[in-house]
């Protein structure tokens, strides 16, 4: 196993995670990485480590460089064990390492791993010299734990920025530039939407922390890493952080006998009919962490399910328990299926978008048995009305 040299001194040991295809609960088809980084300096220091099941890699690609028992410092930016996991590991290597941490990574490390490190807790503004090189930390609680933090190097105009702006894809590429863009941001999407998003106000936090600081590379903790088109990264989170739509709608469903499918289908010709760009996703083909990609920046939001004893669809109750924790902020919802003798579905699924305190510009849709033809184009006309109350914002 190779270190890849980022800059003169500076390099990526972390792992490739090939296998990785659930991230709690979130479907990675493309894999992940787990980033750590070396910077050999008078005080050799690693950013972050990895899952403990792939340390012998990263322990690899270390030695590659220099000895691990020579490593001085190490900087655990965020608690979450796919970073920390291997520090047990490399403090039996090296148990006078100083291990610096947030105020909260301190307590978390602790509580994770019930061991006595002499752990150095930093808050935002500290900075701590390893030699030529200075390393100092902003506190970025909730992006993605409290304890979550990040570290810049001035002298290198380096951010080590953990999990924020990476990407679950696992590759041998480590810049965004060495693959293409659109596979880069769809993911850079997807990891937003699934992990980021319902902390939009501390994501604008961390931002405006590090507007002032020159940044020419991000080296994130999964994923490639960003030497160019900072920009662009950067303006997506912008865009995200403040919650901005766009004129689209996703449908997301399920079905029992194809009936809440047929209501699915009227309702997203009547936004196709208004030109409101729409995504369909039955959750009978389509994992939720995939549509969550899609409601992201999606203004309209229908949930469908026919009753099943009395409830909506168990698929849909997680489904829709997924998105709620997501908190997808200012949208418009609609609820819409069959039922046969009781209504509890559709009813569930409002209660869901009041729980949201998303607005309902139209109707619910609720149909009894198959919807017959004027059924279905009831459901074309409340999904062009939708589609109209979506364009206007
Ligand atoms: Fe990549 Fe919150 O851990």
């Amino acid at each position: 196993m190779k270190a890849i040299e980022i800059k003169p001194g500076i390099y990526w040991v972390g792992v490739i995670d090939w296998d990785l295809r659930d991230f709690h609960g979130y479907k990675t088809p493309r894999g992940s990485t787990y980033n750590a980084y070396l910077i050999v300096d008078e005080k050799i220091t690693l950013i972050d480590t990895c899952k403990l099941h792939l340390f012998d890699e990263m322990l690899a690609r270390i030695s590659d460089v220099v000895d691990p028992a020579r490593i001085d410092v190490i900087v655990s930016n965020h608690v979450e064990m796919d970073h920390s996991g291997g520090l047990p590991r490399l403090l039996d290597i090296v148990p006078n390492a100083t291990v610096i941490t947030s105020m909260r990574g301190e307590k978390g490390l602790r509580a994770h791993y019930s061991a006595d490190w002499g752990l150095h807790p930093v808050d935002t503004g500290d900075t701590f010299s390893i030699g030529k090189r200075t390393l100092s930390f902003v506190s970025i609680p909730m992006v993605h734990w409290p304890d979550s933090m990040v570290t810049y190097c001035p002298e290198e105009k380096i951010l080590f920025s953990n999990d924020g702006f990476g990407q679950h894809i696992a590759s041998t590429e480590r810049f965004t530039d060495e693959m293409g863009m659109a596979v880069v941001m769809e993911e850079a999407a997807k990891y937003y939407a699934n992990i980021v998003l319902p902390y939009g106000p501390q994501v604008q936090k961390a931002m405006a922390a590090l507007s002032g600081i020159d940044i020419e590379m991000i080296l994130n903790g999964h994923g490639l890493s960003w030497r160019q088109d900072l920009d662009v990264i950067l303006g997506a989170y912008a865009r995200w952080a403040a919650n901005e739509t766009v004129p689209k709608a996703v449908i997301i469903y399920d079905t029992m006998w194809h009936s809440t499918q047929k209501l699915a289908g009227a309702l997203a010709e009547g936004l196709e009919v208004e030109g409101v760009s729409t995504f369909v996703g039955s959750l009978q083909a389509t994992h939720i962490s995939d549509i969550m990609t899609h409601v992201l920046e999606a203004r309209g939001i229908l949930l469908g399910s026919p009753t099943l004893n009395s409830h909506m669809l168990p698929s849909m109750a997680g489904a829709v328990t997924y998105l709620s924790g997501l908190k997808p902020r200012d949208r418009l919802g609609l609820a819409f299926g069959s039922y046969g003798w009781g209504n509890q579905g559709v009813r569930d699924l409002t209660a869901a978008i009041e729980r949201l305190d998303w607005e309902m510009p139209v109707d619910s849709v609720a149909v009894q048995w198959r919807p017959t033809d004027d059924d279905l184009a009831a459901a074309r006309r409340a999904g062009a009305e939708f589609a109209r109350a979506i364009k206007e914002g």
